[in-house]
């Protein structure tokens, strides 16, 4: 089993490794003494692997309830949270009790917010069961819910007392949901690890999962280490986002997050000039069966860009490649916008 410590305004671990679902009993119990829990999960993850986890926090000593909602996005909502916290009061939730969110980045990021908010805030443990979960949303602390108006846009900060990433809940994964998750991934070795983009290329993910998950979630670590309320360097970890989510708007969401920012990559390092590492980021992505041509016009994609969250005052902060594992970012008035997706578009 892998472990990495992550020291933000809560210090826990991130354990890797097969076999962790059955053991989670005994590893929550190393951080949290045995209490009331609540596992929150969604249709599709509840009937794979939620008895397995129930079962081992019943051995443990753990008194468990079980809160499942429809999986899916479309769930990451205010009313959805609400019947969740609902459901925490009625199972007779404490301020020392505990909340076990089991699934993807909707799981953790909707049970995540509902333990920030509930009786302000009680411990939550993460285990996650998505590439794209283990790999960045399990870590780090941001958690939320869409509203109306945009994704994310009602949530908080709040870390877990622990994560468990057990490699074996992704046989279960159905493959686009996998490839969605490896966008992240060649996303860590852009920004950061060049020698982890090596070892993609030539077949790591495959032959040793967790070695790969380990790196990324300590590439993260270090990012929220550094800042951990998202002022500065953590906006290295949109590269790729911000044509990704104009991408992922401009189909209706026919593309998923991770094809759209498999494809937000190449126009990031188009954009720059840098048509080496985008030859090099496509054929990683044409390898984990991720597109990397994108089929909208700079004119289409702009209005989605320029109405994302992280413009500020008239200006959008965008990152882009200097080489294979070192990205910067690039404030770009908003004029500028336009021509910097069309260079992204030009192939
Ligand atoms: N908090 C953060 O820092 C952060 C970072 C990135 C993304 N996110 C959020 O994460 C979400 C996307 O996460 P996701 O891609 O994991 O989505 P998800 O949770 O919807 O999972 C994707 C699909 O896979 C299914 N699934 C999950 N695990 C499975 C398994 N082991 N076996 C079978 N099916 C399984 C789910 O039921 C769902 O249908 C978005 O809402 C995004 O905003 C948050």
């Amino acid at each position: 089993m892998k472990k990495i410590s992550v020291r933000a305004s809560r210090e826990y671990e991130v354990l890797i490794g097969s076999g962790l679902t059955e053991k989670a009993g005994e590893l929550v119990k190393q951080v949290h003494a045995p209490c009331r829990t609540v596992i929150v999960s969604d249709s599709n993850v509840a009937p794979l692997w939620l008895d397995k986890v129930k079962v081992s926090l019943e051995k443990a000593g753990f008194t468990c309830s079980e809160y499942v909602f429809p999986a899916g996005e479309a769930s990451k909502n205010t009313a959805e949270l609400i019947k969740m916290v609902e459901f925490f009061a009625e199972s007779g939730l404490t301020r020392t009790d505990l909340v076990v969110a089991l699934g993807g980045g909707v799981t953790g990021d909707m049970a995540g917010f509902a333990s920030a908010i509930f009786l302000r805030g009680i411990e939550f443990v993460q285990i996650p069961t998505t590439l794209l979960a283990m790999t960045d949303s399990s870590v780090g602390g941001k958690t939320a819910v869409d509203l109306e108006a945009g994704k994310n846009l009602c949530g908080a900060f709040h870390q877990p007392s622990l994560v468990i990433c057990d490699t074996d809940t992704l046989s279960t994964l159905p493959a686009v949901e996998f490839s969605g998750g490896c966008a992240e991934v060649i996303k860590y070795g852009v920004i950061r690890d060049a020698s982890l983009f090596e070892a993609l290329e030539e077949g790591l993910l495959e032959s040793d999962p967790a070695e790969v998950i380990a790196r990324c979630v300590g590439i993260k670590r270090d990012v929220v280490e550094a800042d951990e309320f998202d002022k500065g360097e953590r906006q290295l970890l949109n590269f790729g986002h911000t044509a990704g989510h104009a991408i992922e708007k401009q189909s209706n969401f026919t593309l998923s997050h991770g094809q759209s920012v498999a494809m937000g990559m190449i126009i990031a390092s188009l954009a720059v000039g840098k048509k080496e590492i985008a030859q090099r980021i496509a054929a990683l992505e044409d390898k984990m069966g991720l597109p990397s041509a994108c089929p909208y016009t700079a004119e289409l994609l702009l209005p989605w860009c320029m109405s994302d969250k992280k413009k500020a005052g008239g200006s959008l902060t965008l990152v882009v490649p200097e080489k294979i594992g070192c990205c910067i970012l690039k404030k770009i008035p908003a004029e500028e916008v336009l021509s910097f997706l069309e260079r992204g578009l030009s192939r």
